[in-house]
């Protein structure tokens, strides 16, 4: 790596923090999921268009700097989607892998075939859920999984997905069942709020009644206890990039400059 891309890295540490999504990445992740959920197989009737939620991106924030391979223990009513590479990370790839789950799913019988993951992909077609925040957090180390300087992914979704026994959707005509005073949008249930929103909604959302319980999650047909039903398979692609050093050698190397700044 040549010093130059070092700096590069590392004035993108000083901005990100090491971790944040910018705000390219966040319109990125929301246009991605409203892409994949309108291109749903059968069509969908009551499929609502999804927006970025900042409450739900802090979560994700918060929990990702705890570096765990399992789900946010503390979510209520939040669904979560986890994504982890060990090499450069990009927020595209993660989504279309999480997408990619549904070449092993059929919707008539809500069938996932064995011992493959389908939770990941009716999190994100699943017609309810119109809220989404996610973060990204580079992590030396991992509780519950062996990698070190791997990148975490995390999207939370509201309200949440993937109820043991329900389909994510609806299908029939694109919008045919979508909730009262929504308009039509690519496919979707849309509302005139804009994707990306920093200010909060006057109105909060509708309370659900059912609870996402554990044991009303699906669990994959297989016995992979280690592995969370809603959780991407790790990938031990180590892809590099310029910008694959771990957290620690940057705060180093940021020491040491500004170490040199201030002399
Ligand atoms: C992320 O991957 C997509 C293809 O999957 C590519 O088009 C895009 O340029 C990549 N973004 C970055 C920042 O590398
Ligand atoms: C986020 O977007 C920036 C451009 O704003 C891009 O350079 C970076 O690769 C993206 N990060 C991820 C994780 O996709
Ligand atoms: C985000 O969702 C929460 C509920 O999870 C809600 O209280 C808040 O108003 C939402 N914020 C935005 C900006 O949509
Ligand atoms: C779980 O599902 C069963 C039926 O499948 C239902 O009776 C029960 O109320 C559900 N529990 C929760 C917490 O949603
Ligand atoms: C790494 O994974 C990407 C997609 O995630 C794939 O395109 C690429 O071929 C893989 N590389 C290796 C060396 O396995």
């Amino acid at each position: 790596m040549s010093w130059t891309a070092v700096l590069w890295c590392l004035l993108a540490f000083w901005v990100t923090g090491g971790h944040q999504l910018t705000a390219e990445n966040k319109t990125t992740i929301v246009e991605l999921h409203n892409r994949f959920r309108s291109l749903v197989v059968p069509s969908a009737a009551n499929m609502r268009r999804m927006h970025w939620n900042e409450s739900l991106a802090a979560i994700a924030v918060a929990y990702s700097t705890k570096c765990v391979w399992d789900h946010n223990p503390e979510l209520v009513d939040i669904g979560e989607n986890l994504f982890i590479t060990n090499g450069r990370l990009n927020v595209s790839n993660a989504v279309t892998d999480w997408y990619e789950e549904h070449l092993d799913y059929t919707y008539k019988n809500n069938h996932c075939q064995e011992d493959k993951m389908c939770g990941h992909y009716t999190q994100v077609v699943w017609a309810d859920s119109y809220a989404v925040g996610c973060a990204s957090h580079l992590c030396a180390k991992m509780t519950g999984l062996q990698f070190e300087n791997a990148n975490l992914f995390i999207c939370n979704y509201y309200p949440p997905g993937n109820f043991k026994g329900k389909l994510p959707y609806t299908s029939g005509e694109p919008c045919y069942l979508c909730p009262a005073g929504m308009s039509c949008k690519d496919k979707l249930c849309a509302t005139a709020e804009k994707l990306i929103s920093t200010s909060q909604p006057t109105s909060s959302p509708r309370s659900t009644t059912q609870s996402p319980a554990t044991e009303n999650k699906s669990t994959p047909s297989s016995s992979k206890e280690t592995m969370p039903w809603t959780t991407s398979l790790p990938r031990l692609n180590y892809t590099g990039g310029a910008c694959a050093v771990t957290e620690g050698s940057l705060t180093l190397l940021s020491s040491v400059l500004l170490l040199l700044l201030t002399m």
